[in-house]
């Protein structure tokens, strides 16, 4: 007796695993890429995806999952645009017996029985990461010489995990230095074009710039336009730190034009859908699953860059 097998799956009769997808947007190389290994691997298993891009609006998102509830998916995994507000849907999903799977970002939710796993990176570590390189290289990172690194932040999307904890672990390992100080910190939204734009109104209010610590590549990116723009080298006139570590950041790295890249691994689909199918056959997982990653320097970039996947 009991349920038949037919219902377990979703309502589905071909016994596949059903997965509702709501993605943050497509803001930066790391989120193609993300999204990609997410699709191909979801393909590779023999795992009906049923995807979604919220275009950063947190909104959207809920909105997706609600329809994923709708739709009785077995299972629901997101990559939360901020940290806060999700705990109605979340309750939305448990109540309807659907787990969910945090993928790359946080939430803030007490409650940590409304998901089964958080899989993705300790973003403080990355910025701890990223504190640590600079305080080893202050001296260096002085590039005006008059005593003082300067540096300017450029922020993710405001309320995003990765935002509130790379500029967590970064402040707190360059207290260490009396000589560091963040002189002016702003979001770019983790796109090219908001850190190009952020940073052309740094310049022109100020020319003791010694470093940008850009939270993702792609603000770094846009930074160097600025700069470039400005008639300074990027790398030498002003120091350039990042995170990710995509193929365009790791080229930037091995020109110089980037000084350090701390990395943040998008491929997180082999992962997710093997949580997706213990979660879905009722089995015990880790309520966290870290990602592992290192570090960049120029010659390191130079020498990984050519099977560089993404
Ligand atoms: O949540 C991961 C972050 O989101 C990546 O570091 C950034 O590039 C992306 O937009």
């Amino acid at each position: 007796g009991g349920d038949s097998d037919a219902d377990s799956k979703g309502g589905d009769s071909d016994g596949k695993i059903t997965m509702g997808f709501a993605q943050v947007g497509a803001e930066s190389g790391w989120r193609t890429a993300n999204t990609k290994s997410i699709q191909e691997t979801a393909e590779a298993e023999g795992i009906d995806l049923k995807f979604t891009d919220a275009q950063g609006k947190q909104e959207n998102q809920i909105q997706a999952i609600r329809s994923y509830i709708q739709q009785k998916v077995d299972v629901i995994a997101f990559s939360p645009v901020v940290e806060t507000g999700w705990d109605a849907v979340l309750q939305e999903a448990k109540a309807a017996n659907i787990p969910v799977i945090l993928t790359d970002r946080a939430v803030d939710s007490e409650d940590t029985s409304l998901y089964k796993s958080f899989l993705g990176s300790d973003f403080v570590v990355e910025g701890e990461r990223a504190g640590d390189w600079l305080v080893e290289n202050a001296a260096d990172s002085d590039t005006n010489g008059d005593g003082k690194v300067n540096v300017v932040q450029l922020e993710g999307t405001t309320g995003a995990a990765p935002a509130i904890d790379r500029a967590e672990g970064f402040a707190e390992k360059i207290a260490a230095d009396p000589t560091i100080e963040v002189t002016a910190s702003q979001t770019g939204d983790f796109t090219r074009d908001g850190g190009k734009q952020v940073m052309e109104s740094f310049l022109q209010s100020d020319d003791t710039i010694d470093v940008v610590y850009a939270h993702n590549d792609d603000m770094g990116l846009g930074a160097i336009e600025a700069i470039e723009a400005a008639g300074k080298k990027p790398g030498e006139d002003i120091k350039i730190i990042t995170v990710d570590a995509v193929k365009d950041g790791m080229t930037a790295l091995s020109e110089g034009k980037i000084n350090f890249i701390v990395e943040c691994n998008p491929l997180l689909g082999p992962q997710l859908m093997d949580l997706a199918k213990k979660v879905v056959d009722g089995e015990e997982v880790e309520a966290r699953v870290l990602t592992e990653e290192g570090t960049f320097t120029p010659e390191q970039a130079k020498e990984v860059l050519a099977d560089r996947q993404y």
